[in-house]
């Protein structure tokens, strides 16, 4: 989408001009930006609205399992498992209170911190996920009960691996049309938990973890500037968790035969993926009016070093330096992978404003997805005090308190015959209407 320079003029957050505005009601550090990038644009009140991610975070359990532990449980090596994926270990939730939404929560926090945003001021939130806490509720409505971000509507986005990096084109898209100014877009996964670990073909690849990042409403040009998605049902079976669902309810057979396990034909994703990756970066850079030659960095789908090799390495052309890995430490976190990913290029000052950067994922479905990003706010962390700390630990626990009081209020109600809940004039009302 090509944004028009003259258009009319769009509201800012908080009616700021070229800055959001952070959730306590001061400006945000991000309006520091020219001082730090000298060649952005100068936004103005005639800016075209932007949607910026202007925060970022990641959570992943503490447990680590290696190739040469897998090598106890399957029959595989850590060589077979290094040289054909790059993967040498993988996070484990191994708390059972280590969920999908506890995962979120944890790097949801990190990414409202990050940006010195109150969870309150959060409008919706996206949680993508390939293992969601429940069929229903959404793992992203317990995330929203979790930060006590009681404005925000929330749901899961289920595109598989290319989840986030479609949430995120969602996120742009509400933004855009002026219905959100904060939007959470989480990818939460404990995979560890329907892979069979019996199974070497799925076992050694995958791993747990969440990343978020905050996406903002913003009059300074770039952040999200293009997406790509994209599908192919037809490829529905070569990655799947045959039962569970509505097509194969759960039952003693389903789970004696591994029913609710990952299956998957990994040559064919991979020939999918080497093929899916190079084209819809080229094609997300086309409707970003950008070269491969303009790109800074790409934030591959982290599944296997040699389909990013294949695909953005040799396809592209795109230079090893300008391409982050860090499949090693994780294995493939799905939905989580590429947030992880851009926290640790963050992290490892690899990201700088101005720079044009490309997400691209693929995953079950199946589905690929690319956005392209000018990034155009600093990469520095507010900074932490005492006070500020406290707070926030004091928002955190407030949140808590309210969930259980609501919960506690509803199991009281409960108790109640109907008659005395809704009172005579209710009953009243409703046979007079
Ligand atoms: O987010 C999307 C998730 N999915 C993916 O990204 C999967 C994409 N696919 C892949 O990454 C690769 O296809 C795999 C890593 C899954 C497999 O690599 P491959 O090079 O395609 O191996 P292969 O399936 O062709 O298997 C080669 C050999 C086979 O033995 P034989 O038949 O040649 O004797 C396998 O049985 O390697 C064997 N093998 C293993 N050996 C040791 C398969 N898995 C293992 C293992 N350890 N874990």
């Amino acid at each position: 989408m090509s944004e028009q320079p003259d258009q009319q003029p769009t509201s800012t957050v908080n009616g700021t001009s070229g800055v959001y505005r952070n959730g306590n009601g001061s400006n945000s550090r991000h309006q520091s930006q020219p001082e730090q990038q000298p060649s952005a644009p100068q936004a103005n009140k005639f800016s075209p609205r932007s949607a910026q991610i202007v925060g970022w975070g990641y959570h992943v359990p503490e447990k680590v399992i290696t190739n040469f532990d897998l090598e106890q449980i399957v029959d595989t090596q850590d060589e077979w498992i290094r040289t054909r994926t790059g993967i040498e270990e993988r996070h484990v939730a191994a708390a059972p209170s280590e969920t999908s939404a506890s995962l979120g929560i944890r790097a949801a926090r990190a990414a409202l911190e990050s940006a010195d945003v109150a969870p309150s001021k959060v409008d919706l939130i996206i949680c993508a996920t390939s293992s969601p806490e429940h069929i229903f509720p959404s793992t992203a409505s317990i995330i929203q009960d979790g930060l006590g971000a009681s404005n925000a509507g929330a749901f899961d986005l289920s595109a598989a691996c290319s989840g986030f990096v479609y949430g995120l084109s969602m996120a742009r898209g509400h933004i855009l049309a002026g219905d959100a100014e904060y939007v959470l877009v989480v990818g939460a996964e404990t995979l560890s938990r329907i892979v069979d670990w019996t199974d070497r073909g799925t076992c050694v690849l995958f791993g747990d973890g969440a990343g978020a990042v905050l996406v903002a409403a913003s009059d300074v040009p770039g952040g999200i500037t293009a997406s790509v998605l994209g599908s192919d049902g037809s490829g529905a079976d070569l990655l799947t968790v045959p039962a569970g669902g509505s097509a194969m309810p759960a039952s003693l057979e389903t789970v004696s035969s591994g029913g609710h396990y990952i299956k998957m034909d990994g040559t064919a994703v991979f020939r999918f993926a080497t093929r899916v990756m190079a084209e819809a970066t080229r094609q997300v850079l086309g409707k970003a009016g950008l070269s491969v030659d303009d790109v800074d960095l790409v934030i591959p789908h982290q599944a296997n070093v040699r389909i990013i090799q294949n695909s953005v390495l040799k396809q592209l052309k795109i230079p090893e330096e300008k391409v982050f890995v860090n499949l090693q430490k994780y294995g493939n976190t799905s939905t989580a992978s590429i947030p992880i990913a851009l926290c640790e290029a963050i992290e490892e000052g690899r990201i700088h404003p101005g720079d044009n950067l490309v997400f691209v994922g693929f995953g079950a479905g199946l589905t690929w997805a690319a956005c392209a990003i000018k990034w155009s706010v600093p990469v520095s962390k507010p900074e932490e005090t005492w006070w500020r700390n406290t707070q926030r630990q004091a928002t955190y626990q407030a949140a808590a308190a309210r969930s259980m009081w609501k919960r506690a209020i509803r199991r009281v109600y409960s108790q109640f015959p109907e008659e005395s809940r809704w009172g005579g004039g209710r009953k009243e009302g409703n046979e007079a209407g």
